[in-house]
């Protein structure tokens, strides 16, 4: 009899796109997804170790999971992801959990599964240089059929101070292009309009043929020449490497949506240069104001951290004018969260206080609020053009959908349906939603 699989996606849209390529392998070696976890054989969290609080809240999750076993033995428990990679075989000892497999390694999911035993738990955590599951079709978790993730890279080549990322996901390397194009190509013909590419920093995306060399220009290009209808995004873009290039490329192709996910972290120039971003708060605004010039229209969005080791009052106000001076439509705002084995940990005094860092974060999303909102209004009484992506959560009888710029758009059905394209005039807004006719 076939058996069941059960995975809870924690993180990052990489995370998401492993979980899929994870349901691929599993499928093949006899396990069909399931989304009820009382009915699984196999339960997993595929976990992020971005902060601490995503961690807290999956050690919850790995709690019911056991508790779970405890009433049906013979199921198998395991953590694979960021956190597998990160703890490695503590988890074995902590957690009790019958398997731990890191981002590389996920081909050896079956050899694994069989070596399980009562006692014998399996566990593999090596990282590779050129992993990119590229043969393998991802099982789409997704639910409207329309939009679809690809990964384009995998792993990360900076070391941001604060980030473990690159601990746990080992060297950037990039996907072979052909099976990008085939992967975008296929899932049109299923009826997708919509694909994003993926990458920890997109801008660096460079695969080698042998005999041709593409960039992320060029492969932006080359998925967008698949079908006119289809529509292409990315993320996430690095202000140090997002080129004028790939800014162009955008510009030149009416299926490249206009937006641009560029995390600042600070507006401060000392304070970046101790996350090691290699920029500064006058070359990030740079390229915005190169971004805005070419592509008034584009959307942008960004990741902010308050409270780094040594941010100073004056620091936080510079990260404040920033977002006063930039307009952001939308950000994650995080406060800093000290990560074991990062440059910054080991390195660095976490001191700013954490009702202090709070205050900061408070500040900062309160800002961001009052900046949503004016972008927002901005669009009232344009005419834009969404994709319809299905039934609008708060309202079921209306749609929603993104505009070009990602907004999302609410409007009522007038007989379209989820993959058409359609023009709406927006009349109203909230902070982080378009109102349309
Ligand atoms: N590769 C992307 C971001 C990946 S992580 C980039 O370079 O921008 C997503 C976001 O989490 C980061 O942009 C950062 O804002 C936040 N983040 C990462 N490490 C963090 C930490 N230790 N504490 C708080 N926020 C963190
Ligand atoms: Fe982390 Fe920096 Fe890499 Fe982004 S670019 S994943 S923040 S190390
Ligand atoms: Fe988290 Fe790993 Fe993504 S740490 S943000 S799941 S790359």
């Amino acid at each position: 009899m076939e058996k069941r699989a059960y995975i809870e996606t924690y993180g990052c849209q990489m995370n998401v796109n492993d979980t899929e390529v994870i349901f691929s392998i599993l499928k093949d070696a006899g396990y069909a997804r399931t989304e009820v976890m009382e009915q699984a054989d196999l339960v997993m969290a595929n976990t992020c170790s971005i902060r601490d609080n995503a961690e807290q809240r999956i050690w919850g999750r790995i709690e019911a999971f056991n508790q779970l076993r405890a009433s049906r033995p013979g199921l198998i428990v395991g953590i694979v992801g960021c956190m597998a990679e990160r703890l490695k075989d503590k988890l074995l000892e902590t957690h009790k959990v019958d398997l731990v497999v890191g981002p590389d390694a996920y081909r050896s999911l079956p050899r694994l599964l069989n070596a399980i035993g009562p006692d014998s738990p399996q566990i593999d955590v090596l990282l590779s240089r050129d992993e990119t599951y590229a043969d393998i079709p991802p099982v789409r978790t997704d639910r409207n059929g329309i939009s679809a993730f690809i990964s384009i890279m995998r792993g990360c080549n900076n070391v941001c101070s604060y980030c473990v990322v690159p601990y746990t996901r080992g060297a950037e390397r990039s996907r072979d292009a052909n099976s990008i194009a085939r992967e975008a190509c296929d899932v049109y013909q299923k009826g997708y309009r919509e694909v994003t590419l993926l990458g920890q920093n997109v801008d660096s995306y460079l695969w080698n043929s042998g005999t041709e060399s593409v960039t992320f220009a060029g492969l932006l290009e080359r998925v967008a020449a698949i079908a006119p209808d289809l529509r292409v995004r990315f993320a996430t873009s690095h202000p140090k490497d997002i080129s004028d290039e790939v800014i162009y490329t955008m510009a030149a192709h009416p299926n490249i949506c206009k937006h641009i996910h560029l995390p600042v972290q600070s507006g401060s120039t000392r304070l970046l240069e101790k996350m090691r971003r290699k920029y500064s708060r006058e070359w990030y605004l740079e390229r915005v104001a190169k971004i805005r010039e070419v592509m008034p229209e584009c959307g942008l969005t960004t990741d902010v951290i308050a409270g780094f080791c040594s941010e100073t009052p004056e620091d936080h106000q510079d990260t404040l004018s920033l977002m006063e001076e930039v307009g952001f439509d939308w950000a994650f705002m995080f406060a800093y969260s000290d990560r074991p084995g990062t440059l910054a940990n080991r390195t660095m005094q976490d001191d700013v206080p954490a009702d202090e860092k709070n205050r900061r974060l408070n500040e900062i999303i309160q800002l961001q609020n009052r900046k949503s909102l004016e972008r927002y209004r901005a669009q009232i009484g344009k005419r834009l053009e969404v994709l319809v992506e299905g039934p609008s959560k708060r309202d079921p009888s209306m749609l929603c959908g993104r505009a070009s710029n990602n907004m999302m758009c609410v409007f009522p059905a007038a007989g379209r349906a989820a993959g058409q394209y359609t023009q709406v005039l927006v009349k109203d807004c909230t902070s982080a939603t378009l109102l349309c006719e």
